[in-house]
């Protein structure tokens, strides 16, 4: 689990894990995405609606937060697909999990090509960050049921969707439940997770995997939503043969004040819970998967280069008046440098579905 000092749980924590305690009381343990979907998104007490949120003074830093150059990228992207669809004169875009709208602000301040018929729609939960939209954007709780839509985008949700965890043990592959023993929730082992296709045959006893049922069925309804168009989402993720191998604390992360946090089961609410992607999950979704490339590679792909060549050419030109313009110019090296890190933000994975299939 994950590293960092156990607390014993107070204020929203401490009421949300009673709250959990006499659930599990009445109707015994609970699985562990049901325990993720509460500390998450408990509408009273979880971690998203309490305020917790991605940025420089947030819990975690994601990729549209190192500054305005993966807007840049993503504004491209659209008008690749824009172009590719043959310019319609409303182009839906659906950005889902789009936290406090960093990205979507990107987006707009980049003035893409296909900027006058976009249409753009932020998708995020959390009311207290819809509030923090920008002007210009259509700000809503859930995916729209119906209407047309060309493209849909997500940067680092799948890993914030409630998931599961099994182990395995002598009889297959048992799933992670949250007990509670003593006043405090514990792990308990429980049943028999009847996929075991996707998990390593050779896997030691103990070993674990993230099971993320919901963040695949989420792309399988995005995809099924999309009448012709893409659907891109990027996250971490990695083959389950590598998962399998590292202990949980390395793919099971918590975060708060943008640091590393403690267990998942000692502080519920107030800290996010994320976990690794396992690539072959994914690869069921059904839709066209065109590609799964590392972020860096699409980044390159879109020119992000070029935008950074752009950039020091401003900066050269207007670094004399040290005015905003030249400093985002300027800015560009460094956030290219973090946006591309293999170790980093580019080694995660985009994967991306063309529709129709
Ligand atoms: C890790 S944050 C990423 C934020 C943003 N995309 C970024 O890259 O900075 C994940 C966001 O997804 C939101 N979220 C989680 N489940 C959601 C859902 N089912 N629908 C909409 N938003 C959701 C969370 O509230 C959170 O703001």
């Amino acid at each position: 689990m994950a590293s960092g000092q156990p607390a014993p749980p107070s204020g929203n924590s401490a009421a949300l894990t009673q709250l959990l305690i006499e659930r599990i009381d009445a109707i015994g343990p609970i699985r562990f995405s049901e325990y993720v979907a509460e500390a998450l998104y408990n509408p009273d007490f979880g971690f998203y609606a309490t305020g917790g949120r991605a940025g420089r003074r947030g819990d975690f830093i994601t990729s549209a937060e190192v500054g305005p150059l993966f807007g840049l990228c993503i504004g491209r992207y659209l008008d690749k697909v824009w172009s590719e669809l043959g310019q319609p004169s409303e182009f839906v875009v659906i950005e889902a999990g789009a936290g406090p709208g960093t990205l979507a602000r990107s987006v707009l301040a980049g003035a893409p090509a296909c900027l006058p018929a976009l249409r753009y729609m932020a998708v995020e939960i959390s009311a207290g960050q819809r509030e923090l939209h920008p002007q210009g954007i259509e700000s809503v709780a859930a995916l729209p049921a119906d209407g047309a839509v060309h493209v849909v985008l997500a940067n680092e949700l799948l890993d914030n969707l409630p998931f599961d965890i099994v182990e395995r043990t002598a009889d297959g592959w048992s799933e992670v439940h949250v007990d509670a023993v003593d006043g405090a929730l514990v792990e308990t082992l429980l049943g028999n997770k009847n996929s075991s296709a996707l998990f390593p045959s050779t896997s030691p006893l103990g070993a674990r995997v993230p099971v993320i049922d919901a963040a695949r069925e989420w792309c399988d309804q995005v995809v099924d939503r999309v009448d012709s168009g893409r659907v891109l989402v990027l996250d971490y993720a990695s083959p389950t043969s590598v998962i399998v191998e590292e202990p949980e604390g390395n793919w099971v992360r918590t975060y708060r004040a943008n640091e590393r946090g403690v267990d998942p089961l000692l502080a519920a609410g107030s800290q996010d819970i994320t976990t690794q992607i396992p690539v072959e999950q994914l690869r069921s979704v059904a839709g066209h998967l065109l590609t799964v490339r590392s972020q860096a590679e699409l980044l390159g792909d879109l020119g992000i280069d070029e935008l950074v060549a752009e950039g020091k050419t401003i900066w050269a030109e207007r670094a004399h008046l040290g005015d905003l313009e030249a400093m985002k110019a300027r800015s560009r090296v460094s956030e290219a440098e973090t946006l591309l890190d293999p170790d980093g933000l580019g080694g995660f994975i985009a994967f991306e579905w063309r529709v129709p299939k």
